[in-house]
């Protein structure tokens, strides 16, 4: 079934967002350049026993654009005042990949009382080089003048392991209509949002809430030695690495993922 994705007005722009079920909450924030599409396995497996949250991040998917920059500050923010608008009051189990990994990471910043867990999935605690930060900002500008095909022919191969570059062709179809879903000015917010991030390994130690840490043994962006790192320093961490993907990994290998996230809902009930 295809979850339904309804329209709900929330900090000022309208979003795109998937609520299905019902039980304890858990919100899925998806990562660059791509929208709520990504979690469909995860949607699938949940939504029995949960409310599951699946928006599209502002300037991606259905949901509006802002130009200029767009801060992971603000788009944590941004999850806030959804959840206010969508009326969930109890703490929730967020689970982000890659960039939305950056937003929980400010999402447990700004609003950690609404917080159950944290799923940390192939992401960073580091911020961007200067190089990095400065080919974000010429990407950015790409964009904007040529539109999103350099973006897709750069990052599609570096997205996915090489089983699933051999055997799932329609899987790297899916991503890459996804991509083409995001509009370039929110293509480009976002990567200047991102070029600008803060470093927020100096407080992984102080997050109190259970997490889990996952990677897949063969993501390039955010490789599994550099998560194992991120998971030593968090309190109360479990680290999975998920066999045959890279780094969409929910994607890749949904039983593995599943199975982690799954495990970790139970210890919360
Ligand atoms: C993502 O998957 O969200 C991106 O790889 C994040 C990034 O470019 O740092």
């Amino acid at each position: 079934m295809t979850p339904e994705l309804k329209t709900v007005h929330a900090a000022g722009i309208r979003f795109g967002v998937v609520d299905e079920g019902s039980g304890p909450c858990v919100l899925f924030v998806h990562g660059f350049p791509l929208d709520h599409g990504m979690w469909r396995p995860q949607i699938d497996a949940l939504c029995d026993s949960h409310r599951v949250i699946v928006p599209d991040l502002r300037g991606f998917g259905a949901t509006d654009t802002t130009e200029g920059t767009v801060t992971m500050e603000r788009f944590a923010d941004d999850l806030a005042e959804l959840l206010d608008a969508l009326g969930v009051r109890e703490p929730v189990t967020l689970c982000g990949l890659s960039m939305g990994g950056y937003i929980a990471w400010q999402f447990w910043r700004r609003h950690a009382k609404r917080l159950a867990a944290l799923v940390l999935c192939d992401t960073r605690a580091a911020p961007d080089s200067p190089e990095a930060a400065r080919g974000r900002l010429d990407t950015a500008e790409k964009v904007l003048k040529q539109g999103r095909l350099p973006l897709v022919r750069a990052m599609i191969p570096k997205l996915f392991a090489k089983t699933t570059r051999e055997k799932n062709a329609s899987l790297i179809e899916d991503v890459r209509r996804m991509i083409g879903r995001a509009s370039p000015a929110g293509i480009a917010a976002a990567l200047r949002g991102m070029a600008g991030r803060e470093d927020v390994r100096p407080f992984l130690r102080r997050i109190d809430v259970p997490t889990v840490v996952l990677v897949g043994r063969e993501d390039e962006i955010s490789p599994v030695e550099e998560m194992r790192a991120i998971a030593d320093d968090l309190p109360h961490c479990e680290f999975v690495v998920i066999p045959n993907a890279g780094h969409m990994a929910p994607l890749e290998n949904p039983p593995a993922t599943n199975e982690a996230l799954t495990a970790l809902l139970r210890r919360l009930s």
